[in-house]
Parts: C-alpha cells; structure tokens; sequence
C-alpha cells in the first residue's frame, strides 16, 4: 500500500512538474523553517508556500481519491500550475443536472487568507465525507466543487519572501507582469449598460469574442486561464476571497454612472443580496453590527449585514464578479476574509473557524430557486435553450445536456424555456427558499409543427374530399 501511494505521489509530481525536490530554493526561509504551529486532523494552520500548497493538495487526494481529482487551468506569468482541486463523487465529469460550484482565493497574491481556508475546506471536506458526516456526503453527492486556493501564486510568492510577520499593503498584489487581475477581466459591464438602454442581448455577453480575448496582449495569462475555465464547465455560483476588509460584496462592481461610489444593482439584486448574507450571516465578525471599521479612514456606510454592493462601496471596472454574471451562467460574489490581508499565521486558525460554517453554507446556496432539464419532444437535450424569468432581465442558458439551474429568491414567477428552431413554453412556478424546484420543459421543433399541421391538413381534405365526393 505505502508503495503504491509513494508511486502515484511520484507519478502526480511528474504531472505537476515537480514537487518540493525540484523547487527553486524559495525565498526567505524555505520550507525547513517550519514550525508546525497546529494542526488538527491533517490540516495544518500555516500559510503554504507553493510547494507546500501542492503537498496539501495532495495530500488530500491521497487521502480521498474517490472523491478528488487535481488538475490546472494554465499557468502564470512565471511558470507556476494554477492549481484545482475538485471535490465530487464524481470527479472529471460533469454529471447531468448536477449543478457546478467554484472558489477561487488569491487572486490578489498579497491576500492571504483565502488562499489558506480554501486548502483547509479541501482537506475538512475530505475528512468529513470519511467519517460519515451527511451534511458533506449530500452536499458532495449533489454538487460538482472546484476549490482552486490561488489564483496569483506568483503575488503570493512576492508577499511571503518579505522577511518579518509585517507585510506591505501593496506587494504582491499584482501578477508578475505588474497588472492587478481584478481589472484584467473585459469589461462587459459597459457593453451591458449600453444594452440596457438601446436594446441587446443581457447575458453570454462574450459569445462572439472568445477569439479576441485569446489573442489580446493585455490579457495576463492568469486571466486567460479563468476565462477559459469558466467557460468550459457550466458553473452556477461561486465566490472570489479576497481580504483586507470584512464584507460579502455583490454585483454590480462597476457603477453605471462612472461615478466612484453609487449602488449598482444588477437585474438579480435580490437573489445577490440573499447570496451575500448567506455567507455573512454565519461569520460572527463580518456580521457583527458593530464592528467599528478595519482601518481608521475606511468608509462602510454601504455596509448592510455585512455585506454590499459592489459599486455602492466603490467601483470596480474589469473585475472577475461581473465577468462571470455577464458572460456566463455563474452568480459570483467577492468576499472580503479579513482587514490585514496577510495576517499573523497564529491567526490562521481562528480564520478558519469564523469561516467554515460560511464556506459550507455559501455551497449548499447552489440547490435553490428553479432547476431541470430542456429537452425536445423526443426527449433530446437541447444545449442552449434560454430560460428566462418575467420580470428579470438577465437570461440564462441550458448546459450540454439540456440542463439548466435558475438561482431565484422565494416568490412566485413565470419561466420561459425557448431555443431556436422550437416553441417557447411559459411555465408558472412557486418557488420556495430551498430546495430547488424542478421544473423540465419539452419543446416542439417548428418542424415537428409543421408536419403536424401538414397532417391535419391533408387528412381534412381527405375526409372534405370522401365527404363531398370530389
Ligand atoms: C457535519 O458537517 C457540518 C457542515 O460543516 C457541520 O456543521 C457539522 O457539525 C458536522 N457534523 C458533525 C457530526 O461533525
Ligand atoms: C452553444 O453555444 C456556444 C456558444 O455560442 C457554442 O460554442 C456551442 O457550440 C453551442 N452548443 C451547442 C450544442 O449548440
Ligand atoms: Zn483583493
């Protein structure tokens, strides 16, 4: 057994290109400084350099690998894997109706904490399905999650290497190449804004792009690898960790106006603001009332609940949060884990307690509102299809095989599944705070129409003719 596991171990280092052997000698202090601080069932509460983020990531998919796969979305300005973990009982395939969850964390590199509580949920969750805890197993059993803890491991390199508990505000922060990849992202928000007014389409807003994203030179190849990836697999919910403040912030980022500070709100407000709390409600610091704020100077007059709109605090062109609402059926919100954003490591562990019961229950958000299958009336998939809701004007859009997931608030509402080619159908739905209701629709071709029609036809005559005798 041992054997068999030193040689997947080695064979997964191959793949990775290199585990702790072949890395560079890493900065201040490499990893033979280490003290292990505390660690409790595996998960050690302790920042991880990058080899060491590697380690922990396999670590767990030694530990758990019926229900975890590694794999990377591309690769940094300077060489290093973006790593994922996804947790799923069936990992490397996307199961029909089973709706797909993301976090990414450090994605400013000098944000640390993120980068930390989405190892620990990694291995928690892998401990957890082990021992038998139901909670994990259904959410695990019914949701397809991709945990990828850094999305600038050349920043957070940048960061650690300063020597002292001390961190600048500012280093890090950027990609290798200088650019902040919150504003990387193309800004549909001024495509939809312009949409708004003159009429156009309010979702996919890419679609006919893709192209000129791959060969855009001020793309960082970080950004080029999140574009690709959500894209690819049909998210529906997921959330962006960041730190330096203490709020779950929700679309949209960017003001319509330009103005600095105004709130934004995108046509699914409500269901945002539900998403938001949802994380805040369960961390008893982002949520406390009175918190004075993080720093002296620091405005949080949007502040509500411990959460905000986006551009209501300030705004924000070319983020990753609108990026994914616009171009995509992914709801995205950007939270903010702590007011230092490269904390104390003896803090680690009291982060992680504020934030686990937020992790999970910001997951379990992806079973509400409306979900199902379009499919034709010889019971195909129909890839495609636009489901959209009377009243919100923000469209989404049926995966692969014809399935779909609708986020919605409790309500009552009217959903229309159409694609072209078919008839629309309009189904009225009550929807309740969770689970998701099901509700599948079954479209007729227009040819499938026209044939029957043809039909009817031709049998009148036939009965027109025999009748009349002609
Ligand atoms: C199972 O996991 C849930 C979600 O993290 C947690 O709240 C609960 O305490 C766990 N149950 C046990 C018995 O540990
Ligand atoms: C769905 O639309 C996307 C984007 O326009 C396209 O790339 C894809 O091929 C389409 N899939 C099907 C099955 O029509
Ligand atoms: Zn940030």
């Amino acid at each position: 057994m041992a054997v068999r596991v030193r040689a997947l171990l080695l064979a997964l280092c191959g793949l990775l290109a290199a585990c702790r052997a072949a890395e560079p000698a890493a900065g201040a202090g490499g990893s033979s400084r280490r003290r292990r601080l505390s660690s409790e069932e595996g998960i050690s509460f302790e920042y991880h350099r990058y080899a060491e983020l590697r380690e922990a990531l396999v670590a767990v998919w030694l530990q758990c690998p019926a229900i975890t796969r590694i794999y990377t979305v591309g690769r940094s300005a300077e060489g290093r894997e973006l790593l994922v973990i996804e947790v799923s009982d069936r990992p490397g395939e996307h199961e029909p109706g089973e709706p797909e969850f993301k976090y990414v964390g450090n994605m400013h590199g000098n944000e640390a904490v993120g980068r930390e509580l989405l190892i620990f949920l990694a291995q928690y969750l892998c401990n957890e399905y082990q021992k038998g805890n139901e909670t994990i197993i259904n959410l695990i059993h019914s949701t397809r999650i991709h945990i990828m803890p850094s999305l600038n491991p050349d920043g957070f390199e940048k960061a650690a290497s300063q020597p002292g508990e001390l961190k600048d505000w500012f280093v890090g922060r950027s990609n290798a190449q200088g650019i902040d990849l919150n504003r990387n992202f193309p800004d549909l928000d001024r495509i939809v804004y312009v949409n708004e007014k003159e009429g156009g389409p309010n979702n996919h807003l890419l679609k006919n792009m893709k192209k000129a994203v791959d060969q855009n030179p001020k793309l960082a190849p970080e950004t080029k690898g999140v574009i690709h990836w959500i894209m690819d697999i049909p998210f529906v919910l997921s959330a962006n960790l960041h730190g330096g403040d203490l709020v779950a912030n929700y679309p949209y980022d960017e003001t319509r106006s330009g103005s600095a500070h105004e709130y934004s709100s995108c046509p699914d407000d409500a269901i945002f603001q539900s998403l938001a709390r949802s994380y805040s409600s369960f961390n008893p610091a982002m949520s406390d009332p009175n918190r004075p704020p993080c720093h002296k100077n620091d405005d949080d007059s949007s502040f509500v609940d411990g959460t905000t709109n986006g551009g209501a605090w300030y705004s924000v062109p070319g983020g990753m949060q609108d990026f994914n609402y616009l171009s995509s059926n992914c709801f995205e919100i950007t939270v903010e884990l702590s007011c230092e954003k490269f904390p104390p490591e003896e803090t680690l562990k009291g982060y992680w307690e504020d934030n686990k019961n937020s992790l999970i229950n910001y997951i379990e958000q992806i079973h509400r509102g409306v979900k199902g299958f379009v499919k034709d009336l010889q019971g195909n998939p129909i890839a495609n299809a636009t489901i959209s809701v009377e009243g919100i004007s923000h469209d989404i859009t049926s995966a692969k095989d014809g399935d779909y997931w609708r986020l919605l608030v409790p309500g009552n509402y009217k959903l229309t599944a159409s694609a072209p080619g078919y008839l629309a159908i309009t189904k009225k739905v009550a929807v309740p705070f969770s689970p998701a209701v099901v509700v599948d629709f079954e479209l007729e071709s227009l040819s499938e129409r026209k044939e029957e029609e043809k039909e009817e036809l031709m049998e009148w005559w036939k009965m027109m003719s025999e009748t009349l005798n002609f």
